[in-house]
């Protein structure tokens, strides 16, 4: 019998496609102005970019506005890949298949996590810092120790996905297949169903109050 194949919604796979074309560019250009401006923990041979710091800009500007669909569409609607209250139970059952699922579950989340950082310390960062030579700013450090975050965690997002899924549910997540049924008008159904698990919604709130202060918080010039 042929195995079934993963199926993704679009809706996910829209939003889902483009947070991960843009983490991974933001992650590359975020690399190369550290390249270009720091390398106190070691560089690679990359070409000077002179605009690099608004390239980097304009990706991270760009992922930071869609970021808060994707994450109210995972914590809405794809609410059963994130970590919920069972899943620590389910951790505890070492080795079994369910003790996987859960821990990609848990990589899931963390991702939401990484990136809710990176664009908090981001939006907190000045152009100005880096080319004056001034590396050893709170909000810089701690933008770099999201990039780290973000990196290991997008690694182990991927690694759990190959682990759970294989290559079939990486390739279910960037395919162009789409169901009859998967149309615009059914698109945010269930968007509005509260679930009660209280992990869940203290992930909820910290990611989407966390993206609300990425675009507050440079307001009060806190650097
Ligand atoms: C070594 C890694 C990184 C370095 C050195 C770095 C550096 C910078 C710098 C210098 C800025 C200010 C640029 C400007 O204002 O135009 C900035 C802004 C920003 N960065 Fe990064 N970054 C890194 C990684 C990342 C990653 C992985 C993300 C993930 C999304 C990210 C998200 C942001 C955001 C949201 C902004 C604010 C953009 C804006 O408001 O215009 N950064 N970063
Ligand atoms: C090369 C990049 C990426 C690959 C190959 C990838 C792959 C996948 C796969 C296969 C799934 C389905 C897992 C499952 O069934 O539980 C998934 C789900 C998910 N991914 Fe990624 N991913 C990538 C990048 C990202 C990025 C950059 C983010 C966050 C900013 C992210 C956040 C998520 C979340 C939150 C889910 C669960 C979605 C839901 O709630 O329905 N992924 N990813």
């Amino acid at each position: 019998m042929p195995q079934a194949q993963p199926y993704q919604p679009v809706l996910l796979r829209l939003l889902h496609g483009a947070a991960a074309l843009l983490i991974i560019l933001a992650l590359i250009t975020g690399f190369w102005v550290y390249n270009t401006y720091d390398q106190r923990w070691g560089n690679l041979p990359l070409p000077r970019l002179g605009d690099i710091q608004g390239i980097h800009g304009t990706i991270a500007l760009t992922f930071l506005l869609l970021f808060p669909m994707f994450a109210l569409y995972s914590f809405r609607i794809g609410y059963r890949r994130l970590v919920q209250t069972q899943s620590i139970n389910q951790l505890a059952r070492l080795g079994q298949p369910i003790w996987w699922i859960s821990l990609q579950h848990c990589a899931n989340t963390l991702m939401l996590l990484a990136a809710t950082f990176s664009v908090i310390t981001g939006r907190m960062m000045k152009e100005e810092w880096l080319p004056a030579g001034d590396v050893n700013r709170a909000w810089y450090i701690a933008h770099l120790m999201a990039w780290a975050c973000l990196f290991v965690s997008l690694a182990l997002h991927v690694l759990m996905g190959i682990k759970v899924g294989g290559t079939p549910l990486l390739l279910s997540m960037f395919n162009w297949k789409r169901r009859q049924s998967d149309t615009p008008r059914f698109w945010l159904q269930g968007f509005q169903k509260q679930h009660s698990d209280a992990l869940l919604k203290s992930l909820e709130i910290i990611v989407i109050g966390g993206i609300g202060l990425a675009f507050v918080l440079p307001l009060f010039n806190l650097a």
